[in-house]
């Protein structure tokens, strides 16, 4: 084996895209093997700034030495795991017709571009864009990850929900909730037994409330009532993860934290009940619960209400049960593509998110034949003024709110009777 004195080179500037500097070579050493010429020590030294580029800069270092990419001889070191930090030793094994084309090449003082090293180029400039697109990409991912966390509302320290407990005004936030209509377990006649399971069809997937009994294991039972307040108020789970808008969060949100507090205190006086509900069915693009976290940036602020308030306390205790606890707008109102209520035809009704049939308009655009006493009559015994009685989903809200004191019927049904009237839109 001959030494071949490659010694000249040293202190060539290594060229990189549009003919930027990037470094130079500190050492090269190349050993003749009969036809071929072996390179066994390869520096070379990175500016800085380039340090990310070191692997495509020796590439181009070669390519301007050599006049030959590294496919063209046997290149014995992973081209991505060359790294300025611990010096590069690549081997190079060359025929002796490339090694003519090589000495051309060192003895040549200018730099001739072939077609192939204009390839090697526009190669190493798509790979710079698609390092900067990754970048970019990976730092949009970042914070949007980051933005996308779920950070519960409430902490275990936080005083608001301690305090005294009213067990049976629990029961009543319980009724005005609606919570039993889709936490029961199905197929049986207790609607105490909260169990979960029930199928929630929605455009986005099928749901399923889970079991929120007091068994330890399987239901809430183990749950603090900071627990329950970060997902009724924040729609955060005890494990840090979003919940789906199928549970009415968007309304429970602005619910008071004595009414959290009661109802966390009737719900551990029910049956437990063991097992689990069945996952839920999420379409596609909810499949990942940490999509929620787009979706609530997107339409949910914490706390925020839509209730309107008139100054009459029967009318704002109205406006408290209808916007929030008993989420009346969730089942009456359209929803946008997101599947979010549409402001503006709030109560207007809309498409029956379980897809049987439309859920009517509730504002005086259609309910001006009913007098705030036929609301309240309606949702104590299910009768309407004109067509006997109410049914689907509402059947099951007025076997809840027939539960409540009169004071709160006529409470909501002032609030109802009270909404401006606005055109029904089409489906
Ligand atoms: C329209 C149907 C519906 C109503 C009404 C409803 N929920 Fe739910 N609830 C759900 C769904 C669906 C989930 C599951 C959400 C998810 O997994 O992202 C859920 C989840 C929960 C959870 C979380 C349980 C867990 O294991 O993480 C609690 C607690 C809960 N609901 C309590 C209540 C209470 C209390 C009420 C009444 C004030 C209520 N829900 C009313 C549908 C409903
Ligand atoms: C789970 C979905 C759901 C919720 C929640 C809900 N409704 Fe309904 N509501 C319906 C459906 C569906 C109908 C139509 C019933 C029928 O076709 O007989 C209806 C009918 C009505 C009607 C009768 C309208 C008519 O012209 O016959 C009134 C009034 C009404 N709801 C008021 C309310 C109030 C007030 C609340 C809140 C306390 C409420 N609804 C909550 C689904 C819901």
């Amino acid at each position: 084996m001959a030494s071949v004195n490659l010694e000249h080179l040293a202190g060539r500037r290594v060229l990189s895209l549009r003919g930027k500097s990037v470094g130079h070579i500190e050492e090269i050493r190349a050993e003749r093997d009969g036809d071929d010429l072996v390179v066994t020590e390869f520096h070379v030294g990175i500016f800085a700034a380039f340090e990310r580029l070191s692997a495509s800069a020796i590439g181009v270092a070669m390519l301007d030495l050599f006049g030959l990419r590294h496919r063209d001889c046997l290149y014995r070191i992973p081209w991505e795991k060359l790294d300025i930090s611990d010096p590069t030793r690549p081997r190079l094994r060359c025929t002796l017709e490339q090694l003519s084309h090589m000495k051309a090449g060192i003895d040549g003082k200018g730099k001739a571009w072939s077609s192939n090293s204009l390839r090697h180029v526009m190669a190493s400039s798509v790979w710079k864009i698609a390092l900067t697109v990754f970048l970019c990409a990976s730092g949009v991912g970042t914070v949007l990850w980051y933005m996308t966390g779920a950070q519960p509302p409430f902490s275990n320290q936080d005083q608001q929900f301690e305090g005294p407990v009213d067990v049976a005004h629990g029961e009543l936030v319980f009724a005005a909730g609606d919570c039993a209509s889709c936490h029961a377990t199905p197929g049986q006649s207790d609607r105490l037994k909260l169990g979960g399971g029930m199928a929630l069809a929605s455009p986005f997937g099928t749901f399923r409330p889970p079991n929120i009994s007091p068994d330890p294991v399987d239901g809430i039972g183990a749950w603090t009532v900071t627990d329950l307040a970060n997902a009724l108020l924040g729609g955060v789970s005890p494990e840090r993860q979003h919940y789906y808008p199928s549970f009415p969060y968007t309304s429970f949100t602005s619910m008071t934290a004595e009414d959290v507090r009661d109802l966390h205190a009737y719900l551990r006086t029910l049956p437990k009940v063991s097992g689990r509900a069945p996952p839920h069915d999420p379409a596609i693009l909810f499949g990942i619960r940490r999509s929620m976290g787009i979706w609530k940036m997107m339409f949910f602020r914490q706390g925020t209400t839509s209730a309107r308030l008139d100054g009459d306390p029967v009318h704002d205790r109205g406006a408290y049960l209808v916007e929030s606890v008993s989420h009346c707008a969730e089942c009456h109102s359209t929803r946008n593509a997101f599947g979010a209520i549409k402001s503006d035809t709030r109560f207007a009704g809309g498409i029956d998110p379980q897809g049987t049939g439309f859920v009517p308009n509730i504002t005086q655009h259609r309910l001006s034949g009913w007098t705030e006493n036929d609301i309240a009559t309606m949702l104590k015994t299910g009768e309407t003024p004109s067509h006997g009685r109410v049914g689907s989903s509402m059947a099951d809200v007025v076997t809840n709110t027939a539960m409540l004191p009169d004071s709160d019927r006529q409470a909501i049904a002032r609030y109802i009777k009270r909404l401006p009237p606005i055109a029904t839109p089409r489906p």
